[in-house]
């Protein structure tokens, strides 16, 4: 499959989607996500593939949305045009996702970073929700996951605002998991994912579903949920073999059943 705005690899069990428009700091316009929806049906698909991670380059992860589509668009055209189904395809993705965040995050890549499951962030990230100063504001979950990842007078700042804010913020802030030096952003990814990837594979999508579900559903729908999450991993061969490993004080080999 040949892409133009995205970098495909995969390694092992884990893939990477690599964001390739540095001119305009990878800007996200309609075809890089129709490109970054297509890998993601790929690797979807592919057994082999247990994790994915998400970067950009040392400048930019994203600076948002590709501001160019913007001019023209009527409100008609904005929501009856493909934007939605591609940010809900990303949502529905069953693997766990990590992006490897460098340099500018912004507008639409701050709300890409976000849907994914966990981020790592370089010392020279900067995040942040600029669409204020457009006249628009976040259209792609901004609004919604920023205060969720970081409460709502933080959320409300950066909303209304346009404010940048530096990698440590993020973190002191919960909105990144950790920071490390612009050289080992990579490693430290593809460690995490790594370490993800050599886990049950159904179990690893089980639990990514039931923590997805506890932000949009009261306690008890979301424990009733897992409750029945919890009693399908039973039914898989690698529950039998987790189980077997660790009373035979071996390490598990998990298969993916
Ligand atoms: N869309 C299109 N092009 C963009 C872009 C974007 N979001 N961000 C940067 N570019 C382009 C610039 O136009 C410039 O292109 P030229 O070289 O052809 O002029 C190139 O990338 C480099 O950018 P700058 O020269 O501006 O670089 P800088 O270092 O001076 O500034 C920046 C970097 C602060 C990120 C600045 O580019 C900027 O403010 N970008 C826009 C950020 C933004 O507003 N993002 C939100 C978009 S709306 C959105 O995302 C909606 C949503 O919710 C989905």
């Amino acid at each position: 499959m040949e892409f133009q705005n995205i970098l495909i690899q995969v390694d092992g069990h884990v893939a990477t989607i690599r964001l390739n428009r540095p001119k305009v700091l990878n800007a996200l316009n309609g075809q890089t996500m129709d490109e970054l929806c297509q890998a993601l049906d790929r690797f979807e698909a592919d057994p082999e593939v247990r994790v994915v991670v998400l970067t950009g380059d040392d400048r930019a992860f994203a600076a948002g949305a590709d501001i160019g589509e913007f001019a023209g668009v009527t409100p008609v055209g904005m929501l009856e045009g493909p934007r939605g189904k591609r940010w809900e395809r990303i949502r529905a993705f069953p693997k766990p996702l990590i992006a490897a965040v460098s340099g500018y995050c912004l507008g639409g890549g701050c709300e890409l970073a976000m849907a994914c499951d966990i981020i790592v962030a370089s010392e020279t990230a900067r995040f942040g929700q600029p669409e204020i100063n457009l006249g628009i504001l976040p259209g792609a979950g901004g609004t919604q996951r920023l205060p969720r990842a970081v409460g709502k007078h933080r959320a409300m700042e950066m909303i209304l605002t346009g404010r940048h804010i530096t990698a440590q913020q993020a973190y002191e802030w919960g909105l990144v998991n950790r920071v490390v030096p612009p050289e080992a952003l990579l490693d430290e990814a593809y460690t995490l994912a790594r370490e993800i990837a050599s886990k049950a594979p159904v179990a690893v999508r089980l639990a990514k579903a039931a923590v997805l579900k506890s932000l949009d559903t009261p306690l008890e729908v979301g424990l009733d949920y897992e409750r029945r999450l919890f009693a399908l991993a039973f039914g898989t061969e690698d529950k039998e073999e987790g189980v077997r490993a660790f009373l035979e004080k071996r390490k598990p080999v998990f298969q993916g059943r």
